[in-house]
Parts: structure tokens; C-alpha cells; sequence
């Protein structure tokens, strides 16, 4: 496994990499969500590549930046198991000089949600992800259906952009009792880390209602927000039941919407989502 530091060195590798390469950019404090993408990754092409670069970005001012969790040797460890063939980590002086003016700004689906709740962050984003695809020029792209919104942006970007990359959509990896994987989770203190599981709880009641027939988008967030606030240490930001395109709220709840929350527990942000199925019972037999 290589690991490199330069854009110039990585330059450099990917002409020697067998294609095709799949990339999976990640800021790093692994856990088994990411090493899924990268299992993917490794799976579907010749040769993985794996970013590691927590960027300042995306993040606003009165966010965890300085504090977001590192330990980048245990990383390493998870990737060469894993069977990466490349890490890139550059530093922030490498990847944003002092003279760099430009930005990538995906209009319209990022002002919902996150978008809207995290002024700037889809324009962080969108600008280190496409400078990487830039740099490490992959066939394939793996990103976690955890940040949904994010998949859309990035696919958004490559098709306004007609970048030659196929981004690929991986389901979220779960903790056993369903809270979905997160670096972040490492901030939730035990009291925290119990009550966080309140977000799949909510997901799952409205995955009850659904399959049951309840189409009033209105009733599923005002369900999700029950089960939500039943749980003390919670403090809800938003609850959405979104169309998968224009992640604009949906009059009526369809096959393919989006049911997505963002909660606070403690100063830890949470978020969670799942897409509404066709459930198979259903469909006509
Ligand atoms: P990060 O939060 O490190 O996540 C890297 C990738 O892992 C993202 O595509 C994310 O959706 C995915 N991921 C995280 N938790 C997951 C889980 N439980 N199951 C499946 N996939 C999961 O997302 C970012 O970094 C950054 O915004 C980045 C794309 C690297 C740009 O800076």
C-alpha cells in the first residue's frame, strides 16, 4: 500500500495503477462503514485509491474542525486490511494554497437539509471532492448513502461538470442496535450513545406506517417527531420526507422519497435516513 502526501507523487502512481480505479474519499477516523466503500471499491476494479484529507471547507465556523477525531495510523492499519493499493493525504497548504479562488457551487438541491442547516458546507464539498477526482482521475467513485444528500450533490456535480467518473451509492452501515456508523459517534458519552439510537427507532416507525399505507407526508414527519421527542437527550433540527430529485418536501409519500432527520445529541450532530420501497407485498403477485 502507498501512501502518499503530494499531488504531484500521486500524479505520478496513478499511471502506474491497473485500471480501472475506484476511489473512495473519506476524512478519515475510519470505521466500518468507510471500509465497506473500500471492500467496493477493491471488489468492482483493479485498483482502490482512498482519500484521507479532513477538510476545512465544508466546515462552518462553529463547527468541530479542530476537534474532528484523527488517529491516523490506526487508518492505515484498516486500510492495508482492507487491501487499499493508495492512500492520499495531503495537507491543507497542498490541497488549498494561499492564491486558490475557485469554487464549485451545486445550486437548488443543496438548499434543503443539510444544505440548509449547514450554510456553505455542499460548496466545501463539492469543491475538495471534485479537486480530488481531479487528482486521483478514478473510473469509479464509492460514497455512503449515510449522507444522502451528499450522493446527490456529487452526482449533480459530475453530470453538470460531464466529469467521465460513475459515482456509485453504497446502503449505510449499521451499529448492531442501528445507530448508523459515524466518526462522530465517538463524541456521544454513554447516556448519549443510548439515546442516539432514537434515530433509527424513528426511521423504523416510519417504515411501519409506510408499509402499512400511510401516504400523508405531514403524518409520517409528525410520527417521526413523536418518537424523536420521546427521547430527552434529543433535540431535533429537521424531520423531511423529500423527493429523491429536487429534495423539495413531497406533497404525497412515494416509492423513492426521501425520509431523512438531522438531531442533536448533546453538541453531537446525528443524521439518518432510508428511501421509501416498494414494499414487495405490495406489488401485484
Ligand atoms: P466521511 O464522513 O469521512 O465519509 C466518507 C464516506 O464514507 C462518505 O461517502 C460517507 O457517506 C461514507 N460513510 C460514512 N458513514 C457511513 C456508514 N455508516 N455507512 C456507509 N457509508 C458511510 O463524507 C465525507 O467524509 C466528506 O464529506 C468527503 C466526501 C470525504 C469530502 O470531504
Amino acid at each position: 500500500m502507498k501512501v502518499i502526501q503530494t499531488i504531484a507523487e500521486m500524479r505520478k502512481l496513478r499511471q502506474r495503477l491497473l485500471e480501472p480505479v475506484g476511489f473512495v474519499p473519506t476524512m478519515g477516523y475510519l470505521h466500518e462503514g468507510h471500509l465497506t466503500l473500500v471492500r467496493k471499491a477493491k471488489e468492482k476494479n483493479a485498483s482502490a485509491v482512498v482519500s484521507i484529507f479532513v477538510n476545512p471547507t465544508q466546515f462552518g465556523p462553529q463547527e468541530d474542525f479542530e476537534k474532528y477525531p484523527r488517529d491516523t495510523e490506526r487508518d492505515l492499519a484498516m486500510l492495508k486490511t482492507a487491501k487499499t493499493d493508495a492512500v492520499f493525504m495531503p495537507s491543507a497548504e497542498e490541497m488549498y494554497p494561499a492564491n486558490s479562488v475557485t469554487w464549485v457551487d451545486v445550486k437548488k438541491i443543496t438548499e434543503h437539509l443539510e444544505g440548509a442547516a449547514r450554510p456553505g458546507h455542499f460548496r466545501g464539498v463539492a469543491t475538495v471532492v471534485a479537486k480530488l477526482f481531479n487528482i486521483v482521475q478514478p473510473d469509479r467513485a464509492y460514497f455512503g448513502q449515510k449522507d444522502a444528500q451528499q450522493v446527490l450533490v456529487v452526482k449533480r456535480m459530475v453530470a453538470d461538470l460531464n466529469m467521465n467518473i460513475e459515482v456509485i451509492a453504497v446502503p449505510t452501515v449499521r451499529e448492531p442496535d442501528g445507530l448508523a456508523m459515524s466518526s462522530r459517534n465517538i463524541y456521544l458519552n454513554p447516556e448519549q450513545r443510548k439515546a442516539a439510537t432514537v434515530l433509527y427507532r424513528a426511521l423504523n416507525h416510519v417504515l411501519e406506517l409506510w408499509s402499512e399505507g400511510e401516504r400523508n407526508p405531514a403524518r409520517l414527519r409528525r410520527h417521526m417527531l413523536d418518537v424523536l421527542r420521546s427521547e430527552p437527550l434529543a433535540v431535533v433540527e429537521y424531520v423531511s420526507v423529500a423527493d429523491p430529485e429536487t429534495l423539495e418536501e413531497m406533497e404525497t409519500a412515494k416509492p423513492g422519497g426521501l425520509v431523512s432527520m438531522a438531531v442533536r445529541v448533546g453538541k453531537t450532530r446525528l443524521i439518518d435516513n432510508m428511501v421509501l420501497e416498494l414494499k414487495p407485498r405490495l406489488l401485484p403477485d
